[in-house]
Order: structure tokens, then sequence, then C-alpha cells
């Protein structure tokens, strides 16, 4: 069988690691040849595709980024985009394809399974936001950066006597601002799922003071809103999957809290340093497991399935199910949160 693999959408710590995984199972056990699709779905598009082999995927385990590029195409979105799909199937004779994304990434590949390509997803995205898995590969590399963050941010913020806002990424949902947040001891912490009331905030804040502790740490998704307010964004553009680019939540709360309590309040926006780098030993095992898994699948001939964790296992579910709606934060772990709140 030959067998393509692609990586779409915002990249991720650990999308190395799966394709090393599939590749090595894919050659050295099931004597597959396999074929690297360049920056997603666009390679296809473009016919940007080339072999694999055991040297290829040899040292990359530890290393952040996809050694096969990413973009963040949309083939529906591009004249001829799916005609343009298909004939490169034929081309490059490719008898299925593993696609490693997220809600974007893998809703063509839904698209295209529909259509007939022989499909099998892999669920990445530092946000963890995808249904039909417990975890994605690559949040727990987010969350313990965020963590060091904080534990690095509360002992400036503690000599200066200041409040620190730190903003982190999640855009429908606050999973990593509640679990960073949670390891790295945050006062408060907002997140999309639970719009905020900046009086409520300022008056925590103050009540600490009041009790001694003259510094603050205060976790906010990008994509967190005040009650009766919406998202803060830097462009009112879409990408080809038209999401706009969130960003400023932290610098707009700072401002309020340092203009409502009089406190010097600071900002730090840890953007792509989330996403950067080396995954963590946990997100290396679980993407090896992911990728192993799409590779038997495809061997299975089991297609239009999205590998998954369920409790301490592997599962393929449909990816319809992986789709239908984004899995965001639950009020018990959000009420579990605050009770370090303040
Ligand atoms: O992968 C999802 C995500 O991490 C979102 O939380 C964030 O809004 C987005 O990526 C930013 O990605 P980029 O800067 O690559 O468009």
């Amino acid at each position: 069988m030959r067998v393509g693999i692609l990586t779409g959408g915002g990249d991720c710590p650990g999308l190395n690691a799966v394709i090393r995984a599939v590749t090595r199972k894919g050659i050295v056990n099931h004597g597959f040849d396999i074929l690297g699709i360049k920056n997603g779905w666009l390679g296809l598009i473009e016919g940007k595709i080339y072999p694999l082999d055991l040297n290829s995927i040899s040292g990359i385990l530890p290393r952040g980024g996809t050694i096969l590029g990413t973009s963040r195409t949309n083939p529906f979105r591009v004249e001829d985009g799916v005609g343009k799909i298909f004939s490169h199937i034929e081309k490059f004779e490719i008898d299925a394809v593993i696609a490693i994304g997220g809600e974007d990434t893998l809703g063509v590949a839904k698209k295209l399974s529909d259509k007939g390509l022989r499909c099998v997803g892999v669920p990445k995205t530092i946000d963890n936001d995808l249904s039909g898995t417990d975890y994605t590969f690559g949040f727990d590399t987010a969350v313990s950066v965020v963590a060091e963050a904080l534990d690095r941010l509360h002992t400036t913020a503690e000599a200066h006597h200041r409040v620190m806002v730190v903003e982190v990424m999640g855009r429908h949902a606050g999973w990593i601002a509640v679990e960073g947040g949670l390891a790295g001891g945050a006062d408060i912490i907002l997140i999309p799922e639970f719009p905020f009331d900046l009086n409520e905030i300022c008056a925590q804040i103050l009540k600490r003071r009041e009790r001694g502790k003259l510094f603050s740490i205060v976790v906010a998704a990008e994509g967190a809103k005040p009650q009766d307010a919406s998202l803060i964004t830097q462009t009112s553009e879409r990408d080809a999957f038209g999401h706009v680019r969130l960003g400023g939540i932290g610098n707009m709360i700072a401002r309020e809290i340092e203009m409502r309590t009089g406190i010097d309040t600071r900002v730090t926006v840890l953007g792509h340093i989330q996403r950067g780098g080396s995954p963590t030993a946990f997100d290396r095992i679980l993407a090896t497991r992911y990728g192993i898994a799409a590779i038997d699948l495809v061997k299975d001939e089991k297609f239009g399935l999205m590998v998954g964790l369920k409790g301490n296992r592997i599962v393929a579910v449909p990816l319809e199910e992986a789709l239908a709606e984004p899995k965001t934060v639950d009020a018990d772990l959000y009420d579990m949160a605050k009770v370090f709140f303040g």
C-alpha cells in the first residue's frame, strides 16, 4: 500500500513523533510505502509529495514543528482544489491518507472521505478542544509552558507587588488556561466558556491585598470575553476556515484592572511560545501511540475514523463524532479552579 501523510493547521509539539511512528511501523511492520505530503492539504493540491524512509525520520522525535510543513489551506476554498487533490491521489497512486490536524484539517478530511478519499485522522491541537478524545497531543506541552511561565511571573509579581495578567492560547475552549493556571497557581483564570465580570475580578484582587497578599496572577485565554461584550480580535480578516485572529484580551484586562484599582499591572502574552519547541514525554508517547494506531487502521482498511484517547486506551471514533462540536471546559472543573481564586 502507498500511504500519504500530512500535517495541517497550526503546528504543535508532537507532530514529528506521529510522522515517525507512522513511517516506522508502516515500512518495517506493514511493508508500505510512506509518502510525505508538504504543507497540509496544499501539498496534495500542488502535488508536493515525496517518499519518506527510515533515515528521513531519524532524530525527529524530540523536535517541535513538523518536517512536512503545514498550512491552513482549505481545498474547498481553492479553485478546483478538490479536483486537483483527487488527480494527485491518482498520479502518485496513493491508497490512503493520514491527516494530522485539528477541527479544520479533520473537517476537510471528513468532506473528502465523503467523496471517496480513504482517510484516517489524528487529533492535534494545543487547545485540546476536539471531541472524541480525552487529549490531543501538544496540549500537555502547552500546559507545561504556561505552568513554568507562571512560576517565573510569581517571583517578579511578588517582588514588585504587581498584578500580572498572562494571556494564553485557547480560541473556543479554556483548557490551556484552566490546566496551566491550576498547575501554576493562578489567582484568577478567565476562559471563553464563562464570560467574566471585571468588577468582580477587581474586588477579588483588592480582597487579596487586604489579606496581605500584595500580588496577583490573572490567566486569561485569548477567547475569554467580558459579560455583554464580544471577542477581542487583532484584525477583522478571516482565514480560509473563517477564523478571526484573536489577541488583545490580556492588555484590555490589565488596563481596566490598573484603572479601577490603581495597582501597578503588567501583561505577558505567551503566544506561540506555547506551540514551539520540544514536546513533553507525555506528548511524545501519546503522539507515538496515535501514529501507530493510525497506520494500523490503514492496514485494516478502516477509514473515515480518527484515533483518540479514552481513559488510557487508544480508540477509533468516526470523524463526524470528533467534529460534532468543540470539547469545552465543564462547570465542574472550572468550579474546582475557582476554589483557588482570590
Ligand atoms: O491551534 C489553535 C491555536 O493555537 C489557537 O489557540 C490560536 O488562536 C491559533 O492557534 C493561532 O494560530 P496562528 O497564529 O498560527 O494563526
